[in-house]
């Protein structure tokens, strides 16, 4: 154990802790609000004196930020548990000690301190506060650790500090946390609790913080965005505050229920100009009779009149959306329906997965009676047919001239430049001196699936 250790005093609240020794790494998986809870988890830790590290090998304490919306992300994070184990086996140290956080700390609480993964803490969602404590008496060997710290709260409170990490040049804010609907297949509410919504001065004093800082565009996040409740204020009202912030340039928001999309949300969405026309707006199934057994609380007809008067209110708006296949009792037919569904809406971009129970969940009531290899043919299905209505889509675009932002260095070609439109299309731009942050006009050249290429007007 390392000296620092020795000095550390147990259960300390974050604006206690002194200056202190230790190195921590964050892993983070699963969706953006876990990857802004992981800079609010290093911005509390290293408050608290701790420095942050991006090499597992060289960290006292490693901290897993998880997810347990399938199985497969479960069984990955449990075998990443023990491939860390086998770092402290190299090193021949208790060290690096493992923690869990997310919605795995959450769903399974005190069994993942038992049996082959026996993690040394466990913090849930609500409880990141606790953190810096806990780390200290945990590395300063406590015995009386409190190692399972999990269960909702009524607030949703935690703000990340400003001075931070973008993704894709957007900076992440919560604006709340939990879920109230209940889809049936879904263990979010399961993890992360019901609806709690952060206090609109909250979130405007976020963001007037992260300007002040130098960001120009923020990601508003919540499971459902667009269900934000305040007293007196809805999401469009909240949409008009943070558009009046002075500096900040442009503003997107993940996940939009479709159900909460109603017109005079999108009405206020198309009149502003900084929210940037891209629509995540998960449809699931095209089959109104698995919708119902979702409990998706929308039929297929009103999705598609959403997205139609959508076209109509907000100029360039483009679409994205989530799908599962194999829902239990999911047929042909029904599989046919969602493809129908792809087809008219024409995305930009679709996330689909394999339907997988969740123990809990009210849809591990019903058999889970597609066979795998059914389930694997439609996810392939689906993603041929999205792939061949893009790329029909993506070739018109050939010859347009888009305004879009400089994010930074594109990974490939060298030289070249990745730039993002309002509407969230990535286009790699090949020579010109180009700024982060600066706003070009490009022309289209050419596109490699969601990837367009172009090249710069004004360069
Ligand atoms: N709140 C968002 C998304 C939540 S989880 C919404 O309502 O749309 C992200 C995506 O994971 C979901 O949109 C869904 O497509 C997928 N998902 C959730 N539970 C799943 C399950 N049990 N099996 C397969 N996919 C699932
Ligand atoms: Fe899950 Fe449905 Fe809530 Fe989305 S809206 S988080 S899919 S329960
Ligand atoms: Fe996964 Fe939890 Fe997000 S289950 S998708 S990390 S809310």
């Amino acid at each position: 154990m390392a000296d620092f250790q020795a000095e550390l005093q147990p259960r300390l609240s974050p604006d206690e802790a002194p200056a202190r020794g230790g190195r921590f790494h964050v892993e983070t998986y699963g969706c953006q609000m876990n990857s802004y809870d992981s800079q609010a988890i290093s911005g509390l830790l290293q408050r608290a004196g701790y420095a942050r590290s991006d090499d597992p090998d060289v960290a006292d304490i490693v901290l897993l930020n998880t997810c347990s919306v399938r199985d497969h992300a479960e069984q990955k994070i449990l075998s990443r548990i023990g491939e860390i184990r086998s770092i402290r086996r190299r090193r021949g140290l208790a060290q690096p000690l493992i923690g869990v956080c997310g919605c795995m700390a959450e769903r399974l609480g005190p069994e993942l301190r038992k049996g082959q993964h026996r993690v040394d803490l466990v913090v849930g969602v609500d409880r990141y506060e606790t953190l810096p404590g806990l780390v200290g008496e945990l590395l300063a060997g406590e015995p009386a650790l409190e190692a399972v710290v999990t269960g909702h709260t009524d607030e949703a409170r935690l703000v990340a500090p400003p001075e931070l990490y973008p993704v894709n040049n957007s900076h992440l804010v919560t604006i709340h946390k939990g879920c109230d609907y209940k889809c049936t297949y879904c263990i979010v509410p399961m993890t992360r609790g019901p609806q709690k919504e952060k206090a609109p001065d909250l979130i405007l004093e976020e963001i007037r913080g992260i300007v002040a800082a130098g960001g120009r565009e923020v990601t508003l996040l919540g499971q459902n965005v667009t269900a934000y409740a305040w007293p007196g204020l809805d999401f469009a009202g909240l949409l008009q505050k943070v558009a009046e912030i002075p500096g900040l340039e442009r503003i997107r928001f993940l996940t939009g229920h479709p159900r909460d999309m109603h017109r005079p949300l999108m009405d206020v969405i198309g009149r502003l100009d900084s929210v940037c026309p891209w629509l995540h707006v998960p449809i699931q199934s095209g089959s109104d009779r698995i919708l119902r057994r979702m409990k998706r609380l929308y039929d297929r007809a009103e999705y598609l009149d959403m997205v139609d008067y959508a076209r109509r209110a907000i100029p360039g708006v483009t679409f994205s959306s989530d799908f599962i296949v194999g829902f239990p009792g999911e047929t042909e037919e029904d599989f046919q329906a969602t493809l129908e569904v792809l087809r008219e809406v024409r995305y930009d971009q679709i996330f689909s997965f394999k339907y997988s129970e969740r123990p809990g969940v009210p849809a591990a009531r019903l058999a889970d009676d597609v066979p795998l290899d059914v389930k694997k043919s439609r996810l392939a299905r689906l993603m041929e047919l999205q792939d061949e209505v893009w790329a029909g889509a993506a070739a018109a675009c050939t010859g347009q001239v888009w305004h879009a932002v400089v994010e930074g260095p594109a990974r490939r070609p060298e030289g070249a430049w990745q730039l993002r439109t309002g509407n969230n299309r990535k286009v790699i731009v090949t020579g010109g001196e180009l700024v982060p942050g600066q706003g070009v006009a490009v022309r289209i050249t050419g596109h490699r699936n969601t990837t367009f290429f172009g090249s710069c007007e004004e360069c």
